[in-house]
């Protein structure tokens, strides 16, 4: 890759407190080794998550100075509309307060017991917000997708062929509607092609089948596109997303990400009829239909927010940075998930502690050592978040893979401290024997990972484990 350089300065800084080892093992004892208790304050990098996490630019910021707070019919609001119409050429635009508020709403509307939604892979809460809807969250992410360590260009692509046989299979009679996530967030943050883009669409358009994007990545996933899809390499991202959504009748939207904001989302359709029925839930729930649950100042922070992250330079540094983190740990033998995604490199625990089977939490384990070692935080994608008790057999239920996601916050820490980050993951790889399993003490009945606490085995229950 051509080497990346910061496409801006800075103009405000955030002091980071100094917090020593021995205060990072008092904070995570106090947190019964679970990294969301901590207090943000006592890491030095915050990998948890690139939601929500962005620095806004002096425009963006600006911008804010320029919140119309109407209750109806903001200057922001219209702003937003069409800056949404001109990047996507969708034309209703819905906004709401983040990206699950428009799935809910989308899922509410469309969905019914018995329907299934295919994606190439749903994110945690879209799959949530179709199987509240008694309806079935089915993905549909091609062979290469699901091989963690197969180097490939768009493993975020959806298996046609599995789309086709489902429609064969079931009719479209109970498919409501189809969708993308770009990047595939569930799959490792891994692009989808410009070509299987248009192969589902195709294939929907001949049912009569909506296809939808879940858009939180949509610049990231128009950037892989560019530099890896040859005949797309002369073309700009602006023209990229077009194409894009160009095959698409609508998406829902997370601003939190490729908006370049903290709070904020939309949903956005072709569909005027869609557009109604969504607004007569969007007043009950969020508020107006313009301003849906946001200030006048975050409609124009996010309007900003999107022109900006089409800026080719911002995407090369961007994606530059995670892409280098990936190299760094490859060289030095440290297994991750491959090629690096967009927004994220996900440490393979598995790989990394085999010495801990997955009922011993390795990712947990990792990520916990990540923190005491070198202050960093990242969040366990394995068996701690996916596991449990299985409602129905009750037998305890372990995760495909045992993964440690580091997300990486837009235009928020320098090229210096990503290489502590990765020089902390190599050294922690040199003392990666003494590294002990761990067990959940006291859970939840749902989603654990978020509340649950846990302890360190002994050292024999760490061998026996199994
Ligand atoms: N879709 C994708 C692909 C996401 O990654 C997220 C959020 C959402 C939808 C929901 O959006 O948070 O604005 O309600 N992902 C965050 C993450 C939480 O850490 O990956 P939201």
């Amino acid at each position: 890759m051509e080497r990346y350089i910061e496409p801006f300065k800075v103009k405000v800084v955030e002091p980071i407190a100094e917090v020593s080892r021995d205060e990072r093992v008092a904070a995570i004892k106090r947190s019964g080794y679970n990294l969301f208790k901590l207090r943000a304050e006592e890491i030095y990098i915050d990998l948890l998550t690139d939601s929500g996490t962005s620095a806004m630019s002096d425009n963006q910021w600006a911008g804010i100075m320029l919140g119309d707070e109407s209750y109806a019919g903001s200057r922001n609001y219209f702003h937003f509309e069409e800056t949404i119409n001109d990047i996507t050429g969708l034309e209703h635009v819905i906004p709401v307060h983040q990206g699950r508020v428009a799935e809910n709403l989308l899922f509410q509307t469309i969905a019914t017991k018995g329907s299934i939604i295919p994606n190439n892979s749903h994110f945690d809460t879209t799959r949530a917000n179709v199987e509240y809807q008694g309806a079935k969250a089915l993905d549909l992410l091609c062979e290469e997708g699901r091989d963690p360590g197969l180097i490939a260009p768009f493993k975020g692509n959806m298996d046609i062929q599995a789309l086709k046989d489902l429609i064969a299979d079931v009719g479209t009679d109970r498919i409501p509607m189809v969708m993308i996530t770009v990047t595939n967030n569930s799959g490792g943050g891994q692009p989808v092609a410009m070509a299987n883009i248009r192969e589902v669409s195709a294939v929907c358009r001949e049912h009569n089948l909506p296809l939808f994007f879940d858009a939180a990545r949509f610049a990231e996933n128009a950037y892989f596109i560019k530099v890896r899809e040859p005949e797309y390499a002369d073309r700009s991202i602006e023209e990229i997303v077009k194409e894009m959504f160009s095959y698409v009748d609508g998406c829902t939207m997370s601003a939190k990400k490729d908006g370049m904001v903290n709070m904020g989302g939309f949903l956005a359709t072709r569909d005027g009829d869609l557009a109604e029925r969504i607004r007569n839930l969007l007043i009950l729930v969020e508020g107006f239909p313009t301003y849906g649950g946001l200030s006048g100042r975050d409609l124009e922070a996010i309007s900003r927010g999107l022109r900006e992250v089409l800026d080719y330079r911002y995407l090369h540094f961007r994606i530059g940075q995670v892409t280098d983190l990936g190299e760094q740990l490859t060289e030095g033998g440290v297994p991750i998930l491959r090629p690096a995604g967009g927004h994220a490199i996900y440490l393979n625990a598995g790989e990394f502690l085999p010495h801990l089977k997955p009922n011993a939490f390795p990712g947990q384990s990792l990520a916990v050592s990540l923190y005491v070692e070198a202050g960093i935080r990242g969040v366990e994608i394995g068996t701690f978040m996916f596991g449990g008790k299985d409602p129905e057999t009750g037998e305890e239920r372990t995760a495909r893979h045992e993964l440690v996601r580091l997300a990486i916050p837009r235009r928020v820490y320098t090229t210096m401290q990503m290489n502590y980050v990765g020089q902390a993951i190599l050294d922690l790889y040199a003392q990666r024997e003494a590294m002990r399993g761990m067990k959940v003490v006291k859970e939840p009945a749902f989603l654990r990972h978020f509340s649950a606490t846990l302890e360190y085995l002994e050292q024999e229950e760490t061998i026996t484990a199994s």
